[in-house]
C-alpha cells in the first residue's frame, strides 16, 4: 500500500507521519517512510538546490527538478519496497507538484499531469491524506521559521497553492481524503487511521 501525505506548509504532516509510524511499528506492520523531494542521494541533493534561497530558477526548471528527484525515488525506493509488500509512506508526492508548480506557478495543468505519468511509471498512491489548515494558520505556524526558497514565494503564490489543493480534493475524491488539521493531534491521528482503514 502506497500512502502519501499532502498539505500546505505547516499543516502538521511530520507530526502525523510520526504517529502513524509508531502505530504501524506497534502493530508489527512492515513499512518505510520517506519525504519528497528526498529519500535518495540524488533526490536529497536536488532538494538542497530546490530549497536554497540563494538559487533562482525558471518555473520549468523547478518543475523538472521535483520530477527528477521523484523518478529516482520511484525506481530506487518506492517500487522495490511496494514489491516487497511493505507499506510506503511518503511525505508529499505528485499532488504537491500539481498544487505548487501548476496551480501555484501557473504551469499548464495537463502538461503537468502528463509529466507525472512519465515520472512515476504506473506507480500511484493508493490513498492520499490531505491535512487541511487555513492559509492564516499556515502563515502563523511558519512565521518564526527561517524561510526556504519555496516558503519565500509570497502570499499570492500560497493562496493559489491552497486553492489548488482544494481543487485536487474535489477532482480525486476516492483517493484524496481531506482531514481537518485544526483539530487536536490525537483526533487527527484517529481520523487518519479511519480513512486508511488501519
Ligand atoms: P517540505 O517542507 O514539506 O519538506 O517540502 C519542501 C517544499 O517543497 C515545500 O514548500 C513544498 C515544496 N514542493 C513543491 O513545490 N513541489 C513538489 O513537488 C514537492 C514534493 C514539494
Amino acid at each position: 500500500m502506497f500512502i502519501s501525505f499532502e498539505g500546505i506548509d505547516g499543516a502538521g504532516k511530520t507530526t502525523q507521519i510520526e504517529l502513524l509510524k509508531n502505530y504501524l511499528f506497534k502493530m508489527g506492520v512492515e513499512f518505510i517512510s520517506i519525504r519528497e523531494p528526498g529519500g535518495t542521494l540524488l533526490a536529497e541533493k536536488i532538494r538542497t538546490i530546490l530549497l536554497d534561497p540563494e538559487i533562482s530558477m525558471p518555473d520549468r526548471a523547478e518543475l523538472l527538478l521535483f520530477e527528477a528527484a521523484r523518478a529516482d525515488l520511484i525506481d530506487k525506493v518506492i517500487k522495490p519496497n511496494l514489491e516487497k509488500g511493505k507499506i510506503v509512506i511518503c511525505d508529499r508526492f505528485y499532488d504537491s507538484t500539481t498544487a505548487y508548480q501548476s496551480y501555484g506557478r501557473g504551469i499548464d495543468f495537463e502538461k503537468t499531469l502528463d509529466l507525472h505519468e512519465f515520472t512515476v511509471n504506473n506507480i500511484h498512491p493508493d490513498k492520499t491524506i490531505f491535512l487541511n489548515i487555513s492559509l492564516e494558520e499556515s502563515a502563523r505556524r511558519i512565521r518564526s521559521k527561517r524561510k526556504d526558497r519555496m516558503e519565500q514565494s509570497g502570499d499570492e503564490f500560497f493562496k493559489k497553492v491552497y486553492n489548488g489543493f482544494q481543487e485536487l480534493v474535489k477532482k480525486y475524491p476516492n483517493r484524496i481524503k481531506m482531514i481537518n488539521a485544526n483539530d487536536s493531534i490525537k483526533n487527527i491521528h484517529e481520523n487518519i487511521l479511519n480513512e486508511l482503514k488501519l
